[in-house]
């Protein structure tokens, strides 16, 4: 590893981009018009990810420019060090090894003298026959009755993972087992989660890293009391605890100290980060539902990318361009935000996970070895499915005065191919999300101009409301179909274009410290919540009377 981070701003590359901005006028019109091999040119493809970048705000040139710049930074060499396990997280002086959960049991992977791949498919073995046996209606609860609930307990990188892939795979579950997610430590989650359960069919999974998180720990006593008093006094609390909660963690001597069975426990590596853990044994629940097979199948998809982003080469590797392209955006189109919108119902919960992925990761004031950030860092990731993003806040990307590229996601087939056939006709529904999918990228990167609104025949003193300036840079990403391995791919590829950024940046992709003075912070307010009034009195005085109000209006 070098000394330090190369300060991006400080290379010929940077120098070239800085140059190219200032002259820059985007026109995807002319561009399109004049380039007939613009498209084919910027489309690329990795694994089953089909990755059109042609209307994106970029020129044979600034590609050129943006490679040089992955050069200059070192991108392949930090690639190559996480790949090869050195600490690159070296604020937490740990390995970053989420790339090693997909690794074929095959493979071989040292990391600090160990080979971690036996360890990563013993754990696997032990998550699939558990999974197996839950499906299969073998696992029986204390009554002995099988499980159709499963509930995983986590929060962060310990849910949204899980949540995302349950929901995008929902084809794919088990027919007769839900699982429900408890994140928030509002206890409306818990409440509303447990509603209508019953609990001699229920499976708790408490899902937690570091088995210390507020939230987790509550939400999993909340439970096994709820387990207990509904089952009644007839059974044995310390059996029941035994078969209706599983735990996953790295810190197995928490799990015994809450009462789990060790042997009903499932771990994993400080050199796996809360958010690129779904790959793990954090993804218990969603093996239950789509089954070791599908599991499977996911972290085939996980490892097709990481191949394609460690062995291809950076002109045509998809990971790396778009995080060399959101560089691009970030630093010098001075974007904000980015937009990922999905036209796949099931990915509806895509956005929320790609922002703890995104955000926790790039959201950095500080580069690896200390010094302050050279450049902006992490932009906001957001998004909605399409078409609902269209009929609410598309209106600010075709026409506000901000540049938001976005990530337009969809797949050929659709998981439920509905016609309309009513009236005489039969249209195939999901091309009509289809058509809505290529018209927004049409629409944001030609626009319409004022002599097109003319000619429509509107009233002049209306034109200027009616025109849209395009060039709106989109990045269009098709797959065949949704399925377990397409969405690893799908969260492969982000995994790497948020790593790609943080290595230009300078940045420790994997630490997140700036979530910790909040816990803290209610960790010492708390009994002032409660009344005390020593506490209170130490507060600020808009907190001092914020929690006043809360007191006084609380029945
Ligand atoms: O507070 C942030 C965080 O540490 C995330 O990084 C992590 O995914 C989440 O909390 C949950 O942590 P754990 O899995 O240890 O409960």
């Amino acid at each position: 590893m070098s000394e330090g981070p190369v300060d991006p701003t400080t290379t010929d590359a940077w120098k070239a981009l800085t140059e190219l901005r200032a002259g820059f006028e985007p026109d995807l019109r002319s561009w399109f018009a004049d380039d007939p091999g613009r498209a084919s040119r910027f489309t690329f493809e990795a694994a089953d990810l089909h990755v059109d970048l042609s209307k994106d705000l970029i020129t044979d040139d600034l590609l050129a420019s943006l490679l040089a710049l992955a050069e200059q930074v070192g991108l392949e060499s930090r690639r190559d060090a996480m790949l090869a396990g050195e600490h690159i997280n070296v604020t937490e002086d740990r390995a970053v090894l989420h790339t090693a959960l997909r690794l074929p049991a095959d493979a071989s992977l040292e990391v600090d003298g160990t080979d971690v791949v036996p360890a990563v498919h013993e754990t696997l073995a032990k998550m699939y026959a558990f999974a197996d046996r839950v499906r299969s209606g073998e696992w029986k609860g204390v009554t002995g009755e099988r499980i159709h609930t499963v509930v995983n307990i986590g929060i962060g990188g310990s849910d949204l993972g899980p949540v995302m892939a349950y929901e995008a795979l929902e084809p794919f579950r088990h027919p007769e087992i839900e699982c429900r997610f408890i994140s928030n430590i509002d206890p409306t989650d818990a409440g509303q989660k447990l509603k209508g359960l019953d609990p001699a069919t229920t499976l708790f999974v408490v899902s937690s890293k570091t088995f210390s998180t507020l939230e987790t720990l509550t939400n999993a006593r909340l439970a096994r009391a709820w387990l207990l008093d509904a089952l009644g006094d007839d059974v044995d609390s310390a059996e029941a605890v035994k078969k209706h909660f599983v735990a996953v963690s790295t810190a197995l001597d928490k799990v015994a100290a809450f009462g789990i069975d060790p042997e009903n426990a499932f771990g994993f590596w400080d050199w796996v980060g809360g958010r690129y853990s779904v790959d793990s044994a954090i993804g218990t629940s969603l093996a239950i539902a789509i089954g070791p097979e599908g599991f499977a199948e996911f972290l085939g998809g996980f490892h097709a990318i990481d191949e394609h982003f460690a062995k291809t080469p950076l002109a045509q590797n998809v990971p790396a361009l778009m995080g060399l392209l959101n560089v691009w955006y970030v630093n010098f189109l001075d974007a904000q935000t980015h937009a990922v919108l999905p036209y796949s119902q099931l990915l509806h919960r895509f956005p929320a996970y790609l922002q703890q992925l995104t955000m926790e990761s790039n959201g950095k004031s500080v580069r690896w070895d200390g010094t302050a950030v050279t450049t902006d860092t992490g932009e906001v990731f957001w998004g909605e499915p399409g078409t609902n993003g269209q009929h609410a806040f598309y209106q600010l990307i075709h026409q506000g005065t901000r540049v938001i590229p976005a990530d337009f996601i969809a797949f050929a087939n659709p998981a439920y191919p509905l016609v309309d056939a009513s009236d005489g006709q039969s249209v195939d529904v999901h091309e009509l999300l289809l058509a809505n999918f290529f018209a927004q990228t049409q629409a944001l990167a030609f626009g319409k101009t004022a002599e097109q609104v003319r000619a429509e025949g509107t009233a002049e003193d209306i034109v200027n409301a009616r025109v849209f300036s395009g060039n709106r840079p989109t990045t269009s990403i098709m797959a065949p179909s949704l399925t377990p391995g397409v969405l690893g791919q799908l969260i492969a590829l982000y995994e790497h274009i948020t790593f790609t950024q943080g290595v230009v940046w300078g940045i420790d992709s994997f630490d997140q410290w700036g979530v910790e003075l909040g816990k803290q912070l209610a960790v010492q307010i708390s009994p002032a919540v409660s009344g005390d009034a020593d506490t209170a009195k130490r507060q600020d005085t808009s907190t001092q009377s914020l929690i006043a109000y809360y007191r006084e209006k609380r029945k």
